[in-house]
């Protein structure tokens, strides 16, 4: 059982910049469309909990909703699931702990954790097992932070580093 995080975040720990964007995300060349570990981690995990802002983010890109696996959808004020993906949207709230305990008896027990409210909240519970943390070489100057404030330190461990398109590094750490 384990709540996982895979995420970009800029040079400066930011996950959206000022204006909410993801654009610089795609700015470094792909030519091959190196997934950078991406479908590898799907596969990893049974089912995903995200914040309702990215949800909501995803939507608005009208693209086909990406995700094989069920999705969990945090939130206090949204209780229904967006039209045409009621099998694959499940509206959440309440106790985090809880609400992982509620999954695990469902058979999903390894989870992606997404969205950097939702992380914040998750990690002030200190229910995140493990973070692969993408990171992109620029400066944003502002925007969403991955991270907040926590009461106590949580310490982790580094496992892994890639290096992608010369430019991307990607480090894993694991709950010490
Ligand atoms: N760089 C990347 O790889 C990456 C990945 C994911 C997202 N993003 C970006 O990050 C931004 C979204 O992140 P975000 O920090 O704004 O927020 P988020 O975590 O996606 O969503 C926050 C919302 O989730 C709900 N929520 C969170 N914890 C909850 C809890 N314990 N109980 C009930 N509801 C809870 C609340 O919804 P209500 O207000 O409805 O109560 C809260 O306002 C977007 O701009 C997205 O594009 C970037």
């Amino acid at each position: 059982m384990a709540n996982k995080v895979f995420i970009a975040t800029s040079l400066d720990g930011y996950i959206a910049d000022k204006s909410g964007g993801v654009d610089w995300l795609h700015e470094i060349p792909n030519p091959d469309n190196d997934d950078m570990g991406y479908h590898d981690f799907i596969d990893s995990i049974d089912a995903l909990v995200m914040g309702r802002n990215t949800m909501e983010i995803l939507l608005s890109f009208g693209i086909d909703w990406p995700y094989p696996k069920p999705v969990f959808v945090l939130s206090n004020t949204l209780k229904q699931a967006p039209a045409g993906l009621e099998d694959k949207i499940f509206m959440v709230s309440g106790d985090l702990k809880r609400l992982v305990q509620d999954l695990a008896d469902k058979g999903y027990n390894d989870l992606y954790i997404d969205g950097g409210v939702t992380i914040q909240n998750f990690l002030k519970e200190d229910l995140i097992d493990e973070m692969t943390i993408t990171t992109i070489p620029v400066l944003l100057g502002g925007g969403k932070r991955l991270f907040g404030e926590l009461a106590e330190p949580l310490k982790f461990k580094n496992v892994n580093n890639q290096r992608y398109l010369d430019a991307i590094v990607s480090s894993k750490f694991v709950r010490a």
